[in-house]
């Protein structure tokens, strides 16, 4: 195993790091599992070309590196509608039966949310650790997904801004993102799964130390503050931590594996043809902790 850091003239070398001479199809011993871990701490963006997974052995490999999160809770399909199995997140614009969803499918306009600057998972107490996707059909044009090094827009803040966010704790829901897009109508059920939950702005990675911002298109406030000053504020942050030089876009090749620390990076997704198929599926690697306790 290889990794050959991807640099470009804006993003320092360390992001992001494409990775070489490995099948993830094959077992993984305890070496090759620290050496990928070693790996996401130091880059935080890990590329994998030329993967052609089975879900299965997405799910396997997921398995390796950790607890695999679930999908619960995580949008507006009900179980019934899945396409793949509850391990598997559809990051795709096709129904069960692998129709394209209608323009003004409720499922579709959720997913839309894809598209604005956010860390997986980040909605629940427990947020996501590790997210590795794969890209089984991918359209000729668009679609690119963009990565920003939230380290790199933590240590790129002047000292006093730094002091003020230290503490800070703000709120994430998927219906403060879903609500950015105009998406307002959630049942009651859906806003009780959705209720907001309570994370620290600034997170250190266990293993190196290294700090970074913890943010996401899901914060709705921040604890203390009044909404509007939060929110402005944010919205500050967000453009501060997505200026070019800390964003990587990845262009999609069928059959290749992305993974990203949602510790330590946010990502979206750019505007495609959607009425081309783009079959893109996800496995999550849970969370350990929670950043902070939650509200009683
Ligand atoms: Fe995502």
């Amino acid at each position: 195993m290889r990794f050959v850091p991807i640099g470009n003239e804006f993003v320092a070398q360390e992001f992001v790091a494409r990775v070489e001479d490995i099948d993830l199809r094959a077992p993984f011993d305890a070496a090759a599992v620290a050496a990928i871990h070693a790996g996401m701490d130091r880059h935080g963006v890990l590329v994998f070309h030329d993967q052609p997974l089975t879900d299965e052995q997405q799910i396997a490999f997921t398995r390796s590196l950790g607890k695999i999160e679930l999908n619960t809770a995580n949008n507006v399909t009900r179980l019934d509608q899945r396409r793949l199995s509850i391990e598997m997140s559809d990051i795709s614009n096709l129904d069960q039966q692998g129709n394209m969803l209608a323009r003004d499918d409720r499922r579709r306009a959720f997913n839309l949310g894809n598209r604005l600057w956010h860390t997986d998972s980040s909605f629940k107490a427990v947020p996501a650790k590790y997210s590795l996707l794969s890209a089984r059909i991918v359209p000729s044009a668009g679609g690119n997904t963009e990565f920003a090094d939230m380290r790199g827009g933590y240590s790129a803040l002047d000292t006093e801004t730094r002091a003020e966010v230290e503490d800070l704790v703000t709120e994430h829901s998927l219906i403060f993102s879903r609500g950015q897009l105009g998406f307002t109508d959630f049942t009651a059920e859906e806003r009780v799964k959705f209720a907001p939950v309570r994370h620290r702005l600034v997170r250190a990675n266990p293993a190196t130390g290294r700090k970074s911002l913890f943010l996401a298109a899901h914060i709705g406030t921040i604890v203390g503050w009044p909404v509007p000053e939060a929110r402005a504020f944010v919205r500050d942050l967000m453009e501060h931590a997505t200026q070019p030089r800390f964003v990587y876009s990845h262009k999609w090749r069928q059959w290749d594996l992305v993974m990203w620390d949602n510790r330590q990076v946010m990502h979206r997704v750019r505007r495609f043809d959607d009425t081309k198929v783009r079959d893109m599926r996800r496995t999550t690697v849970g969370g350990t902790e929670m950043t902070v306790a939650q509200a009683a």
